[in-house]
């Protein structure tokens, strides 16, 4: 059975898409079988893949309005990486977003069935959420097996932690008492500004050995991922931000292994 995490921060541009994409083709390049899972209305994570929401494509939202099979919205969004599949939400404009907050208010199980259905298919379903604790990202916590937080290295960074921390604590004692954390991710550290080490200090003294080993560096060729529509692994492999997500694909699995 796939482990499903939920990629999840109250905090807007911290990396959570873009965790979820390259994290993802990182994976799926070691031979995961990958799912990633757009719940977030503005449909970021489709867009990295260039795919446009203009397209008639069934997403997220058909299957919860209709409760049809997942397989209709699976796409594979990368030739070279066979393994790596994705849903997107698919939203295409204010009424339709309303339509699916509403689903999910009154009907968040729709969520959890469809999510339930297709888990043995995988080894990884990531769900990239909106930067809101709201009823998407309430509904996948309710049946994920674990969260991960990506924390942009700043000043304050760990301030920033809390509110999600609690949100994500409140769900696992009313609705989900298996939900652990997969990990705390340090993204967009400048090694050049000085800060960047007591920042990383600061995350690590607070968060303990649940922050991951590995640090997402800047990196403006991870920032081309949209315009280039492709994981960074497909277009330069040898980039710094690349290699830190394939280390950090290695360092979860590694993880997986240990007793
Ligand atoms: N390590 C990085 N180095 C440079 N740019 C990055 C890095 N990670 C992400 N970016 C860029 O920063 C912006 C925000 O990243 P991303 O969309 O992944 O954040 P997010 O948490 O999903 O945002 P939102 O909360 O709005 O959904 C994007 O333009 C992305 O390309
Ligand atoms: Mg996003």
């Amino acid at each position: 059975m796939g482990q499903l995490i939920a990629i999840i921060s109250q905090k807007g541009g911290v990396g959570k898409t873009s965790t979820a994409v390259n994290l993802g083709a990182c994976l799926s390049a070691i031979k995961k079988r990958v799912l990633l899972v757009d719940v977030d209305p503005q449909c970021g994570l489709a867009q990295c893949f260039g795919l446009d929401r203009s397209v008639p494509q069934a997403g997220l939202l058909d299957l919860l309005r209709d409760g049809s099979s997942p397989e209709r919205a699976i796409i594979k969004p990368h030739r070279r990486l066979p393994r790596l599949d994705i849903i997107p939400a698919n939203i295409r404009s204010i009424e339709e977003e309303r339509e699916y907050l509403r689903i999910l208010d009154v009907a968040p199980e729709a969520m959890i069935q469809i999510l339930t259905k297709i888990r043995g298919q995988y080894d990884y379903i990531f769900v990239d959420c909106p930067p809101r604790l709201d009823n998407p990202t309430e509904a996948v916590l309710t049946l994920a097996d674990s969260y991960m937080v990506p924390i942009q290295c700043e000043f304050a960074a760990v301030g920033t932690v809390g509110s999600v921390l609690r949100a994500a604590l409140e769900i696992k004692r009313q609705r989900n008492p298996g939900l652990g954390i997969f990990g705390f991710l340090v993204t967009m550290a400048d090694r050049r500004a000085g800060f960047t080490m007591q920042v990383v200090r600061e995350i690590r003294q607070y968060l303990k050995e649940r922050v991951f080993r590995t640090i997402i560096p800047r990196d403006t060729r991870l920032a081309e991922v949209p315009r280039r529509q492709a994981p960074v692994l497909a277009y330069d492999r040898d980039s710094p931000g690349s290699r830190a997500y394939i280390q950090l694909a290695r360092e979860i699995l590694s993880k997986m292994k240990a007793p």
